[in-house]
């Protein structure tokens, strides 16, 4: 669906920011891509939608091009991105508007605007807040309005970069529940995290370290295998839990269990 091949990228020309980087994220998956500040994981997300062009190799989304302008035009309105900063994304002055915005710009016939913002709202929990300004939202509010603007342009793939990150714990676990039943729904999500917690709720990580992709696997795998700290991560609570108990005595019992359990609880809480 989404491939890089052989991906380079610097901002300053001798300062290598994305090194020879390829992969290719399938249709339908969830991935986290984590890794330290500064290690280019922003750049790769903006690369992925042409919000970047690489500056050798090729970035392609269902076979089309992200240099092509052409081409690139139609991976937009495939591909939504939300920031971390919900306040860069509005500028309209309703919650309604913002989304039909969006609607006009990808020129979706007037008669159908409504419906599809309405429907879009409403996936989001929003839709009772259609006429309230955008600016007068918490944080959390806003970030749905920020989605529920891309959904109703019917995207492929979602990428959030950090998108939960400046959000208290309710408002974050309510974008977190939006994403995952998007991707119960069949939406390809690339989530941009320093959130170890969310990490474990992915089918696939991607760490980055100084622009190459230094693991690419599960997130048990990743978490049995990777050190965390040596790439400023922090393992999740029930990984730290498990090594503390295991220095007191061997689990015998299946720990994986015991984590993907406790991931349950605590996503129910
Ligand atoms: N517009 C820019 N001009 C010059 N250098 C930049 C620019 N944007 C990012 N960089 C540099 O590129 C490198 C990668 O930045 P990037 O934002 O992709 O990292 P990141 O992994 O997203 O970091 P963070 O976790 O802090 O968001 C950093 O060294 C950064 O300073
Ligand atoms: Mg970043």
């Amino acid at each position: 669906m989404l491939t890089f091949e052989h991906v380079h990228y610097y901002y300053q020309k001798g300062t290598p920011i994305i090194d020879n980087l390829s992969f290719t994220i399938h249709e339908g998956e969830y991935v986290a891509m984590v890794g330290a500040n500064g290690c280019g994981k922003s750049t790769i997300a903006k690369l992925m939608d042409g919000l970047l062009l690489p500056k050798e190799g090729q970035v392609t989304f269902n076979h089309m091009d992200t240099s092509k302008p052409k081409e690139l035009a139609r991976i937009h309105e495939q591909i939504g991105f939300v920031f971390q900063n919900p306040e860069d994304q509005f500028i309209t002055t309703t919650v309604m508007d913002e989304v039909l915005f969006g609607l006009e710009n990808i020129r979706v016939p007037r008669e159908d605007m409504q419906s599809r913002a309405e429907h879009a709202l409403r996936a989001v929990h929003m839709l009772g807040e259609a006429e309230a300004m955008p600016h007068q939202l918490s944080g959390g509010q806003k970030q749905r309005v920020a989605i529920a603007a891309i959904l109703a342009m019917r995207p492929q793939l979602m990428i959030f970069d950090e998108a939960t990150s400046m959000l208290d714990p309710h408002g974050r676990q309510q974008v977190l529940d939006i994403m995952h039943e998007l991707h119960r729904q069949g939406m390809t999500i690339v989530h941009v995290t320093h959130h170890m917690d969310e990490v474990l709720a992915a089918e696939r990580v991607m760490l980055i370290h100084q622009g190459r992709l230094e693991y690419d696997g599960d997130p048990l795998t990743f978490f049995e295998s990777v050190p965390a700290s040596d790439y400023h991560l922090q393992e999740p609570f029930a990984v730290r839990v498990r090594q503390k108990l295991q220095l007191i005595t061997p689990l015998t019992a299946d720990w994986k269990e015991m984590i993907r359990s406790e991931w349950v609880t605590h996503c129910n809480k």
